[in-house]
């Protein structure tokens, strides 16, 4: 009751005409998250989803353009293989569920990463997720799934010598230019607004750090798991608060 009561009293305080475009999201601390409660870290997954749930809901409710989700790393790879197979079992979990209603909610499903060494089943999953979801015109809803910042911009640098090479782009290429070789340039998606991380951790740990030159960042101490409306709410508060400056004075 009194949470829903501070939703309200931060719905008041936030400026429609401002929301962040891009919001992208470090979900960290599933595993302590976990541990402080004498559960397996699966547990702690598990309820990470729930949050996914509701801040994507919330989210496409603010009118975010895009919120991009970092939910496996390319460094993710090294934890018990266990976790690997739950962590890639989650995206079929939940689209299966959540499916009808992101196209209800004209939501469309993106993805972001190097499908390579995904198992079949994931690629599946977001494949079927992009179909149902190609003519939405909604928020997107873009998953990082064995997504690593140095490996993008490394197969990005390798695409655009070849290019080079064969003459079809100018060896004097923009910025702009060479964004468009990232996955996000493919997908013609903006920079992120507002970089989130939850569980008290100060890091950008590979995660888009090409696009995050410009973004805001806010961290906090809650958990993933714990994480919900009225934190994000908060977040857009903050963010809304600052002032942006892009290097200018
Ligand atoms: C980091 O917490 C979290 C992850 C590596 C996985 C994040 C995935 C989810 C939250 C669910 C994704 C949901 C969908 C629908 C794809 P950690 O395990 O490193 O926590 P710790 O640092 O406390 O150990």
């Amino acid at each position: 009751m009194q949470r829903k009561m501070q939703e309200q009293e931060l719905l008041k305080l936030i400026d429609r005409k401002k929301i962040p475009g891009h919001v992208a999201i470090i979900m960290d601390g599933n595993g302590r998250w976990a541990r402080e409660r004498g559960l397996p870290r699966s547990a702690g997954h598990k309820q990470g989803v729930e949050s996914v749930r509701a801040i994507v809901r919330c989210s496409s409710q603010l009118e975010i353009n895009v919120l991009t989700l970092f939910a496996f790393s390319t460094e993710n790879w090294k934890r018990p293989p266990w976790e690997v197979n739950y962590l890639m079992n989650l995206p079929e979990q939940y689209l299966t569920s959540e499916l009808p209603e992101l196209v209800k909610n004209n939501v469309r499903v993106h993805f972001v990463g190097d499908p390579g060494r995904l198992p079949q089943q994931v690629c599946k999953a977001i494949g079927k997720g992009l179909e149902a979801t190609r003519e939405n015109t909604g928020m997107i809803l873009n998953f990082a799934l064995n997504y690593g910042s140095r490996a993008e911009i490394t197969q990005a640098a390798r695409k655009i010598t070849q290019d080079v090479l064969a003459g079809k782009i100018n060896s004097e290429f923009s910025e702009s230019q060479f964004s468009a070789y990232l996955y996000t340039g493919r997908l013609r998606i903006p920079d992120p607004d507002l970089l989130i991380r939850t569980s008290g951790e100060y890091r950008i740990s590979n995660f888009l750090l090409w696009q995050l030159a410009y973004s805001e960042l806010w961290f906090t101490e809650v958990y993933w798991p714990d994480f919900n409306r009225m934190h994000l709410l908060q977040a857009i508060f903050d963010y809304q608060q600052r002032t942006r400056r892009f290097g200018s004075s």
